[in-house]
This record gives C-alpha cells, sequence and structure tokens, in this order.
C-alpha cells in the first residue's frame, strides 16, 4: 500500500466509497477530505455531506459545477456530435474529466498528496480519473481503493457494519450514474443483451407506446455551434438542458439500448436515457448541414469521432482532444440559426433549420424555372466525373473480348 498522509477522496455518498474513507484512514493511516460534485445528479448533497462528517472527514466539499459542466464539457460535446459509437453521448465520460479537475484544486487547497476515487477495475471510469489527474499533477498519487483492495460485496457489508458506516437497507437494483447530460443504468437484468430491458429501469423517459399522442415541436437556437434558447427564451446552459430532458423525455425520447466496447477490452450491453443529448446532437448536426459545405461537413465526420474516441478512452487531456476542439469551433463559428425538432413517441424528427449563413440557396437548387443554375454545364460535368468509371469498364470489356 503507497504511504500516504492526506488524501482527498470523490465522495457519492454510497456503500463503496463510504467505506472507501474508513478503509483510507484505517489502513493508510491517512486523513481524508471527501469532494461531491454537483454535475446535476439529483442527489441530496446535504445527506451526503452529513454522512462524510459521520465517518470523521477532515473536511468535505460540495461543489456546484453544474453551469461549469453544461458550457464547457457538455457543450463541447454537442459541437462535435459525440456519439461513442454512434450510440452513447458520453454522459458519464465528460463529467469524469470535471470530476478529476475538482479533486486535484482541492488537493492543491487542502495541501493533499493523493487522490482517490471509488472505481472498479472492470470499467472506463478509472482511465478517466487516474489519467486526468495525472496529467493535471504528476506528483499526486492516485489511489483506487475499491479496485484494489478485493472485498466482495458481502465483504464490504460487513466491514460496514463493523465501523459504524450507515447502510440503506433498500438493496439496489440496478447501478446509476447520472448528470444533466444523461442517465446510465447498469447492472442487473440489464446485464443479459438478449432481454430488453425492464420498464423499472427508466426514470427520465416514458416508453414511447405511453407517450402523449399529440406531438410537439421545440425550437432550439444554436449560436457558433451551442444551444441558446429554447422555444424563443434564453437559457443558462444547465437549464437548457434541464428543460429539454424534461420536455424530451415526457416524448419517450433518447432511450439508448447497444452493445459497447469499454477500452478495458471486453464487451457490455449499457443502457442509457438521454433525453436532451439525443435531442440536441440531432438537432445541430442538421445545423451543420445546413451551414457547412460538403468538404467541412465530411472532414468534420473524422473529428467528431476521434473526439468521442478520445473522451470515452479517458483521454480528455490529451493535446490532441484540445487541438480537436479548435477545429470543431473554428468550423461552428456560423453554425447559428434555429432548428425545429418534432417529438413524438421516442423520436426527435427534424422538421425545419433556417440560418442567416445557410449555403442552401433556393435560386440554385429550385426546380421551377427560375432556378439559375445552367444546366448546360451539366453535360460536360457527367461526362467528365463519370470518365474514370466508366474507362475502367471498357478497358474490361476489351481485356474479356480479347481472352486476357
Ligand atoms: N458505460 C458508460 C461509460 O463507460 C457508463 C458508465 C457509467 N458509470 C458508472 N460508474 N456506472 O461511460
Amino acid at each position: 500500500m503507497d504511504k500516504v498522509s492526506r488524501v482527498v477522496l470523490a465522495y457519492s455518498g454510497g456503500l463503496d466509497t463510504s467505506v472507501a474513507i474508513k478503509w483510507l484512514q484505517e489502513r493508510c493511516g491517512a486523513e481524508v477530505i471527501t469532494v461531491t460534485v454537483d454535475v446535476g445528479q439529483q442527489d441530496d448533497f446535504k445527506a451526503i455531506e452529513e454522512k462524510a462528517w459521520k465517518l470523521k472527514v477532515l473536511n468535505h466539499y460540495t461543489i456546484d459545477a453544474k453551469e461549469e459542466f453544461a458550457r464547457d464539457y457538455v457543450f463541447r460535446a454537442v459541437k462535435a456530435n459525440a456519439l461513442y459509437e454512434d450510440k452513447y453521448p458520453l454522459s458519464a465520460a465528460l463529467s469524469r474529466p470535471l470530476i478529476s479537475s475538482k479533486l486535484v484544486e482541492v488537493a492543491h487547497k487542502e495541501g493533499a498528496d493523493a487522490v482517490a476515487h471509488g472505481c472498479t477495475g472492470k470499467g472506463n471510469d478509472q482511465l478517466r480519473f487516474e489519467i486526468t489527474i495525472k496529467a493535471l499533477d504528476p506528483s499526486l498519487k492516485v489511489l483506487a481503493p475499491i479496485r484494489d483492495w478485493g472485498m466482495s460485496r458481502e465483504e464490504e457489508i460487513e466491514y460496514a457494519k463493523r465501523h459504524g458506516i450507515p447502510i440503506s437497507t433498500v438493496s439496489k437494483k440496478y447501478s446509476i450514474d447520472q448528470n444533466l447530460w444523461g442517465r446510465s443504468i447498469e447492472c442487473g437484468p440489464l446485464e443479459d443483451p438478449a432481454t430488453p430491458p425492464p420498464e423499472d429501469a427508466f426514470e427520465w423517459t416514458v416508453a414511447p407506446e405511453k407517450a402523449p399522442n399529440e406531438p410537439q415541436t421545440v425550437e432550439i437556437r444554436f449560436e457558433s455551434g451551442v444551444p441558446v434558447k429554447l422555444n424563443g427564451v434564453s437559457l443558462l446552459p444547465h437549464e437548457l438542458l434541464v428543460k429539454l430532458n424534461d420536455i424530451a423525455g415526457k416524448h419517450g425520447v433518447g432511450r439508448i439500448d447497444h452493445m459497447e466496447d469499454r477500452i478495458v477490452g471486453f464487451k457490455s450491453r449499457e443502457v442509457y436515457e438521454c433525453p436532451a443529448a439525443v435531442t440536441l446532437i440531432e438537432a445541430h448536426r442538421d445545423l451543420e448541414k445546413l451551414v457547412l459545405n460538403r468538404h467541412e461537413l465530411s472532414f468534420k465526420k473524422l473529428a467528431d469521432t476521434m473526439w468521442a474516441n478520445l473522451v470515452y478512452a479517458g483521454l480528455w487531456a490529451d493535446p490532441l482532444r484540445e487541438e480537436l476542439d479548435v477545429f470543431i469551433d473554428k468550423v461552428n463559428e456560423h453554425v447559428s440559426g434555429t432548428v425545429k425538432v418534432k417529438l413524438y413517441k421516442g423520436n426527435a424528427m427534424v422538421i425545419a433549420r433556417q440560418s442567416p449563413y445557410s449555403t442552401y440557396d433556393y435560386e440554385v437548387a429550385t426546380y421551377e424555372a427560375v432556378s439559375t443554375f445552367d444546366q448546360s454545364l451539366a453535360k460536360g460535368f457527367v461526362e467528365l466525373w463519370g470518365f474514370p468509371t466508366v474507362l475502367s469498364s471498357k478497358l474490361r470489356f476489351r481485356r474479356e473480348s480479347e481472352g486476357c
């Protein structure tokens, strides 16, 4: 066991991290400072703090980072249309680098020599915490007590009882991680990919078949790639996310169920509900298609995929992520305008878009006689464009007729 004297622990108030407090105090003889970062998970932060004090921590911090999370992490993901493996909006993945930066800040303030997180060895979160913390301050030790102590759940409960750690009596069916950008639901019946998720796994979304029969249209205004207004009302980033999660969730939008390739090497079946994320990414992607030309769009797709892969894989701190953001910001400079999205029984369908920077030209595109597009140019263009394809074909026919 590493020798450490003062540890800053990312604290959720759950069994794992509560046991971790005692374990770090007992086994490492360390003073423990707990940090709970509010990224919109809707927990009882007062109760979490009280529990920490009960466990004799040296200090406790509850940090409201909702605005920072929405503005500096989630909105970057919107600009990058970030969906890992085309599905997962990175809700948990985006929060980890922010939480890590808060842990490091507190460690500096409190003169701590180590930081600890409550991840197991099976997930991606350990990468996200450890790599970001090390990148921000390589001199800090990073401890992962839950991964490294090898206690089973029963042993943890036993340990908690022995040390007077309050444990919840309701046994939880699912393991939940949630924030402004979405809710991930793991464990229990979800571990069998052949079985549909039970309805009780979902809290933010209604089943699409139970959604209202009347569709609802939301109008989203974007400025330089980020949403600033919902139905004509200016909202702060985190307010906009809360509101849209609510509206779209009521229409059953945002349920995601897919097979995901974890960085540690195995596949897992993942279930999420991310109503705002699904709606905003759909809308933003559509607005980009109105504003950007086809070269920009095709290259951006590569940048977007790389961005999502890096963030998923715990490499928020990699210089490439920042460099991609410079490109993504530049491309989004004129991605401003409004998009109308119809929410209906689990679907978020873009039905209209508008921008002063649109590169769509009615006078060129129209099938009406007024079109300014000179069709006579098309004749030669078609011939030249198809030249290599037609030539390959001609040469093949010639070889075949010559019997070679
Ligand atoms: N599979 C997702 C990811 O890797 C969700 C992780 C949720 N984390 C959790 N501790 N339950 O980002």
